[in-house]
């Protein structure tokens, strides 16, 4: 990693970003609020964890995600309404820290997002006998 993508890494613990984005996956351990601090702005309503558990707690919770990757894995956020990366962090920083990065510390923070880059799983599809009279009926979800 280079000076400034090491610069950025720290900024990202300094800042508090891995209190939630954590573990080999940076992400994926925890369900967080969506706007710790401030709202999070969008013209999407949802309601996150709430739709599933019907707890008013879980109003605007949702699944940290891993950063693994995130360099790929653009629209951000539950509705896919933050376009790029660098939108992605600084609003981060806002809903969840209430904090405003500047400029290069933006440009640090991503570039270090940029090295979570690496080969995605290549996933193969199994390829299932015809269907016949003795072919199970799909089962209903539980
Ligand atoms: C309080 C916990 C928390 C903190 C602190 C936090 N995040 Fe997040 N982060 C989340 C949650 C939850 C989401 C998913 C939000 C959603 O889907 O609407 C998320 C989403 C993201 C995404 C978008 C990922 C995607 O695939 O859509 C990026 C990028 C990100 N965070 C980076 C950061 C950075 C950089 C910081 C520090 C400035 C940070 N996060 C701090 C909880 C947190």
């Amino acid at each position: 990693m280079t000076e400034f993508e090491q610069d950025g890494y720290r900024l990202f613990k300094l800042t508090g970003c891995a209190g939630c984005h954590n573990g080999p996956a940076a992400g994926g351990q925890a369900y967080q609020k969506m706007g710790s601090f401030n709202r999070f702005e969008t013209n999407n309503p949802a309601i996150g964890r709430q739709a599933i558990t019907g707890l008013r707690s879980d109003r605007m919770r949702f699944k940290v995600p891993t950063l693994r990757n995130v360099e790929l894995t653009y629209p951000y956020f539950h509705d896919g309404s933050v376009k790029t990366l660098e939108d992605a962090v600084d609003t981060m920083a806002w809903v969840q820290l209430n904090r405003t990065f500047s400029r290069t510390g933006n440009e640090k923070v991503v570039a270090f997002l940029k090295t979570l880059t690496g080969d995605l799983p290549r996933i193969v599809l199994p390829i299932l006998p015809p269907t016949g009279p003795d072919t199970p009926a799909p089962q209903p979800f539980q």
